[in-house]
């Protein structure tokens, strides 16, 4: 809480998670988009890169749906196996609504019981999932007992699976992937959220037509805010706070972050934090600085990461913000680089590591903060 005169105001510029829609900028196409493929049981990928707002959206569209469907989120996050996504999608059904109000109800401790669960009770007083007991051979058998549950409730429902990509990453993958499109297939009363962002391993699931899930779902992608909208957003938190920051300042937020979601609302909700907001761009570069260097902690061991070359290169995006043609002699030159090739390679391997990406016809950081570090140092 930060307090101004005599009123304490939340910072309405959230940098994680998903509060309620009057801190949820625009998404309004998105949202009725998403809506009516759901209201007409249409299975759905959602994907985009990474912090533009995809678990943020499926939050903001459970919020509106949540009379119609029993709204089921799972992040998959970090997963490594068949037993942690089962576990993670327990823990994601008895953290919806799918239970009575009641926080232990004689429904969901059958259904723990159901899928062999140990279950501690946290600090809200609803339990979490620590281990589901599964007997190697019938690795399945669990995630069969789920969709059954699931498939018995007298709601439809929405389930979304967040980080979807992660079971690429899983041994034995491939009978489970089939496996996960045949429960899915049968499952006439649940519309799948299937979300997440590295593209070439949702590609790999969704669009080769060898594999289960092959043109199974409406592929979605969400794109940048519109910048008016953010523009109109921002300015509104700010004047409901009294705060008076130019619109210049507030164009040249949207500018230096190229948008990217993630980037718009931490620089935001660094300026609301000041305790004197900045008068001219040239006051709040100053600040903004010191803002960045807090950071450098994380990206000091950098160049021992990458190539001399790739340093280098990166260096050079980071300076001009953005690059259309990496070939021409001007960015060569600031890049050090000579000759096509070895430009091709090291922008490649910059792309793989998704220290850069292809931003509609420019090149520019995936991580604006470790640009606006470069620019600095
Ligand atoms: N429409 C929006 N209006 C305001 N803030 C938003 C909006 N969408 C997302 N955010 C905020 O931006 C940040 C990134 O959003 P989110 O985590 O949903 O992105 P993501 O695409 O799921 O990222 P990741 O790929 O890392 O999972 C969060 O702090 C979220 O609160
Ligand atoms: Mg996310």
């Amino acid at each position: 809480m930060i307090t101004f005169g005599k009123t304490k105001i939340m910072n309405p510029f959230l940098i994680k998670g998903y509060k309620n829609p009057q801190y949820f900028c625009n998404r309004i196409e998105e949202s009725s988009n998403l809506i009516a493929a759901i209201r007409n049981n249409q299975d759905i990928t959602l994907h985009g890169y990474r912090r533009l707002g995809k678990s943020a959206l499926i939050n903001h569209v459970f919020r509106k749906l949540e009379k119609e469907f029993v709204c089921i989120y799972t992040d998959i996050w970090g997963t490594s196996n068949i037993e942690d996504f089962t576990r993670e999608l327990a823990n994601g059904i008895i953290k919806s609504k799918v239970f009575s109000k009641q926080k232990f109800s004689a429904k969901m401790a059958t259904f723990l019981k159901s899928i062999g669960a140990s279950f501690s009770i946290g600090v809200d007083g609803l339990p979490s999932i620590d281990l589901i007991y599964t007997d190697r051979k019938h690795v399945f058998s669990n995630l069969e007992e789920i969709y059954n549950f699931l498939n018995q409730i007298n709601k439809p429902i929405v389930l979304a699976i967040d980080e979807f990509q992660e079971i690429k990453k899983y041994d034995n993958q491939s009978p489970f992937e089939g496996k996960l499109r045949s429960l899915s297939q049968q499952s006439h009363n649940i519309v799948f959220i299937y979300s997440g962002s590295e593209h070439h391993l949702l590609n790999e699931i969704f669009t080769k037509y060898n594999m289960p899930f092959y043109q199974s779902t409406r592929m979605v992608s969400i794109d940048k805010i519109d910048k008016k909208a953010y523009f109109d957003f921002i300015l509104k938190h700010f004047r409901k706070a009294n705060i008076d920051v130019s619109h210049e300042i507030i164009e040249y937020i949207l500018s230096i972050s190229h948008l990217h979601t993630y980037y718009v609302q931490a620089i935001a909700n660094f300026l609301y934090g000041l305790e004197t907001p900045p008068k001219s761009i040239k006051e709040f570069e100053l600040l903004y600085r010191d803002f960045i260097f807090e950071k450098s902690v994380f990206y000091s061991e950098l160049p021992e990461l990458i190539t001399k070359q790739q340093f280098s290169v990166l260096k050079a995006i980071a300076k001009s913000g953005t690059v259309s043609n990496p070939n021409s002699a001007e960015f060569q030159q600031a890049s050090k680089i000579k000759g096509p090739s070895s430009m091709h390679r090291a922008i490649n391997s910059l792309l793989d590591k998704q220290l850069i990406l292809k931003d509609n016809d420019v090149i520019r950081l995936y991580d604006v903060f470790l640009e606006h570090y470069l620019k600095y140092i």
